[in-house]
């Protein structure tokens, strides 16, 4: 059960927990975010998500809502009121209460920051056993995908269209037809040579936390690594498709657009990178 979240400064129960209407998180969707999983109670790559909360925070012009221990502390209690086992925290940092203008407010207005928790089921054998389908659309986001900012009304949109398709994730293309990542996670293959692609950082899309725990665990595994883009077509070529996130972990993609990817059937590199990343996260990642 997630029953309360911090609301600058307060631990409140869900039901009266709320924002100002002038928050410019809400106005605006000025502000930014991150997930973190919570594994048998404990945080999951900690550092590397408060890692990239600061990136974002620079990024947009935001200050930190509260030091960075004070932050650890604030989720360590937000898990223990909610007797959170295995889930999610979200946090969030907006660019706090003002009267409506574009403009940065005045210095003296402090970001907002808010913290929630939810329980996560294990993803379910059969989603395992069978993997899960994708389609590909246009990538109608801005272009600074690099920062977590909470306007993710283009990756909603695309994950709605999935959804209604009877497809777990959308692959969002580039102007070149490239894949760039999906709407809330990030995509590879594995190629008939067995290397194992994603695309490389930049503004195009997300530094995943599981992307960078992934591509850690494929390289101490001595596995082939290459960066960079690829397209649709050459997925329905590739042995394998996955896609990773905090919440997902890998999980195999076995059709893209309603086609079978390889065999259809989840393949080995896929489950053996999330066996390992299920291991890590067991040791404390
Ligand atoms: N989504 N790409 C996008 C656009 C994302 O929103 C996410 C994360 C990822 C994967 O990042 P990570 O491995 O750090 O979770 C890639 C989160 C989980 C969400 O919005 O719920």
């Amino acid at each position: 059960m997630s029953r309360y979240a911090y609301v600058n400064g307060q631990y409140l129960p869900l039901s009266v927990a709320g924002v100002h209407v002038e928050d410019r998180g809400y106005q605006f969707a000025d502000g930014i975010y991150e997930v973190i999983a919570v594994y048998q109670g404990r945080l999951a790559d900690e550092e590397a998500h408060l890692a990239r909360l600061d990136r974002s925070l620079k990024e947009i012009g935001l200050a930190w809502p509260v030091t960075k221990r004070a932050l650890k502390h604030i989720m360590r209690r937000v898990i223990a009121i909610n007797l959170l086992k295995n889930g999610m925290l979200y946090l969030q940092v907006t660019r706090g209460v003002s009267r409506r203008d574009h403009a940065f407010p005045k210095a003296d207005v402090a970001p907002a920051l808010v913290v929630t928790a939810k329980t996560l089921k294990p993803t379910s054998p059969d989603v395992l056993d069978k993997g899960v389908a994708v389609v590909t659309m246009p990538d109608l986001r801005w272009k600074r995908c690099d920062i977590k900012s909470v306007a993710l009304l283009p990756n909603i949109l695309a994950k709605q269209a999935a959804k209604e398709k009877g497809a777990y994730e959308a692959w969002l293309l580039d102007d070149k037809g490239f894949v760039t990542e999906g709407s809330s996670t990030n995509a590879w293959i594995v190629t008939a040579k067995g290397e194992i692609v994603t695309r490389p950082l930049g503004t195009p899309i997300l530094a995943g936390v599981t992307r960078r725990a992934i591509l850690a665990l494929a390289k101490d595994a001595k596995l082939k690594l290459v960066e960079r883009a690829f397209k649709p077509a050459e997925a329905l070529k590739a042995k394998e498709a996955f896609l990773t996130s905090t919440t997902s972990w890998a999980l195999p993609i076995t059709k893209i657009d309603g086609k079978p990817v390889g065999d259809g059937k989840p393949g080995p590199v896929t489950l053996r990178l999330r066996q390992l990343y299920a291991q890590a996260l067991e040791k404390g990642l």
